[in-house]
C-alpha cells in the first residue's frame, strides 16, 4: 500500500475480552512518525467474565458482535469523521452477507447502521488476527473484512503482540515514534494474561523471540494466585493492591528458571508453591493475604527483571521497552526503571488491550503487509512473532 504523507487508519481489536476500535492519523516527519489518536474506544467485558474467574470464549464472541457497530459509530463521531449518508446514496450491504454469515447478530447491526453513514476519510482498516481466542478474533476479522469491502479499503492484519510492542511509544492523544535508527534493536518484555516473552526487534517488520514462558504466562500466574487467595478476577491489579500492605519477605517463594542460562520463563512452579504454602495455613486473614501477595509479586518481578537484564547483556539493544497488561504493575515498572533508566514504559492507559496500539503497528506494516478486500484473512489463535 502506498502511504501518503498523512495516513488515517481505523483499527479493530477483539482478541480477548475487550472490544476496541481506534482511529489514528500518522504523519511521516523528519524526526520520525507523528501519530494523533483521533478516537480510542474500548468496551470492556471484565464484569461479564468475572463470575467465571476467567474469559469465556463464546461469551466474548457474543459481546464483540454486540459491541462493534456501536463502538464504530462512537469512534467515527469522536474523530469528526462521521457523516450521515443521504438516503439516495445509501450503499448496499447485501454483498457483505457471506462475510458476516457466522456472526448473525453483528450482520443485523451492520445492515441496520452502515448504510446510513458515508465512507469516512480513512486510508486503511487494520485488525488483530492473532494470537488470542479464535472465536473472538474471527468476529473482529470478519467485521474488518466487511468494512474493507464496503469502503474499498486495504486491510492490514496485525499480530496482537506487535501492538503491545508499539504501546511503549504511545502517549494520550499525540506522540512520536522516532526514526528506526534511533530505536532498533529494541528489546521488549511482553507480559500479559496470555504471553510472557522477551522479543528482540530489528525493525518494525522483523522480530525474534529470545525467550518465552514454558507454562503459565505472568498475568495468568497473578490471576491464579489471586483466585487461591479469594481475590476477584482479574487478579493482577488485586495482588499488586494487597502487596502494598504486605511484607515481601514474609514467605520465601522460588524464582523458577532464574539460574538456567536461557531466557525462558516458568511460572507454574511458583504458583504451585503458593498453593502448598496456603495448604499449610488453615486460617487466612488479611495480613496473610497481603504478605503472600507481596512475596509472590516480589518473586515474579524478580525473575522478569533479571531475565530482561540477562537478555540486555547478551544482545546489547539500543532500547528496552515493556508491554502487555502486567506492564501496569508498579513494582515491575519501578524495578525496570532502576535497572534500565531509559526504559520505555507504556502509559497505564495503553498497557491493557486497546485498538490504538494495533493502529500504530499497522502503520509500520502498511507499506508491505496488507490484503485486498476480496482476499481471505484467517484468525490464528497461536500466531507467533517472526
Ligand atoms: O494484555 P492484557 O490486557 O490481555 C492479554 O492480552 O492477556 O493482560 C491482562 C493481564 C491479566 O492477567 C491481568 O491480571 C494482568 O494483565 N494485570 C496485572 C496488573 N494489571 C493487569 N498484573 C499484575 N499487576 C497489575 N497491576
Ligand atoms: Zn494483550
Amino acid at each position: 500500500m502506498k502511504t501518503p504523507a498523512r495516513t488515517r487508519i481505523l483499527a479493530i481489536e477483539t482478541s480477548c475480552d475487550e472490544t476496541a476500535i481506534a482511529i489514528l492519523e500518522a504523519r511521516a516527519e523528519k524526526i520520525g512518525v507523528r501519530f494523533s489518536i483521533l478516537a480510542d474506544k474500548i468496551s470492556s467485558q471484565v464484569a461479564i467474565h468475572a463470575p467465571f474467574g476467567g474469559v469465556v470464549p463464546n461469551l466474548a464472541k457474543r459481546e464483540h458482535q454486540k459491541n462493534l457497530v456501536p463502538l464504530l459509530l462512537l469512534a467515527l463521531k469522536e474523530s469528526g469523521l462521521f457523516k450521515k449518508s443521504p438516503l439516495s446514496l445509501r450503499p448496499t450491504t447485501y454483498a457483505l452477507q457471506p462475510i458476516l454469515e457466522r456472526e448473525p447478530d453483528l450482520l443485523k447491526r451492520f445492515e441496520k447502521e452502515l448504510p446510513k453513514i458515508e465512507k469516512p476519510q480513512i486510508d486503511a482498516v487494520a485488525v488483530t488476527y492473532g494470537p488470542g481466542l479464535e472465536p473472538a478474533l474471527w468476529v473482529g476479522i470478519n467485521f474488518a473484512r466487511a468494512l474493507s469491502k464496503l469502503w474499498d479499503l486495504p486491510l492490514i492484519p496485525v499480530n496482537h503482540l506487535e501492538g503491545h510492542i508499539c504501546s511503549a511509544f504511545m502517549r494520550p492523544s499525540a506522540f512520536h515514534v522516532p526514526l528506526s535508527k534511533h530505536i532498533f534493536p529494541l528489546l521488549t518484555l511482553i507480559v500479559s494474561g496470555g504471553h510472557t516473552e522477551l522479543v528482540l526487534t530489528k525493525n518494525h517488520l522483523s522480530h525474534k523471540i529470545l525467550g518465552e514462558t514454558k507454562d503459565d504466562a505472568a498475568g495468568e500466574a497473578f490471576d491464579k494466585v489471586a483466585k487461591m487467595l479469594g481475590l476477584p478476577y482479574p487478579g493482577g491489579p488485586e495482588i499488586s493492591k494487597h502487596a502494598l500492605k504486605g511484607n515481601d519477605k514474609a514467605y520465601e517463594f522460588p524464582r523458577p528458571m532464574l539460574s538456567s542460562p536461557d531466557l525462558n520463563f516458568s511460572f507454574s512452579g511458583l504458583k504451585t508453591s503458593v498453593l502448598y504454602k496456603l495448604q499449610d495455613i488453615p486460617k487466612r486473614n488479611a495480613k496473610i493475604v497481603n504478605d503472600i501477595s507481596a512475596s509472590f509479586q516480589e518473586a515474579a518481578v524478580d525473575v522478569l527483571v533479571k531475565k530482561t537484564e540477562r537478555a540486555f547483556k547478551k544482545f546489547h539493544p539500543k532500547t528496552v521497552a515493556l508491554g502487555g497488561g502486567v506492564a501496569a504493575n508498579d513494582l515491575l515498572r519501578e524495578r525496570l526503571k532502576k535497572t534500565f533508566p531509559n526504559v520505555l514504559l507504556p502509559e497505564k492507559a495503553f498497557t491493557g488491550d486497546n485498538a490504538a496500539m494495533i493502529g500504530v503497528a499497522a502503520y509500520f506494516l502498511s507499506k508491505t503487509k496488507y490484503v485486498r478486500p476480496k482476499e481471505i484473512l484467517k484468525a490464528n489463535g497461536a500466531l507467533k512473532l517472526s
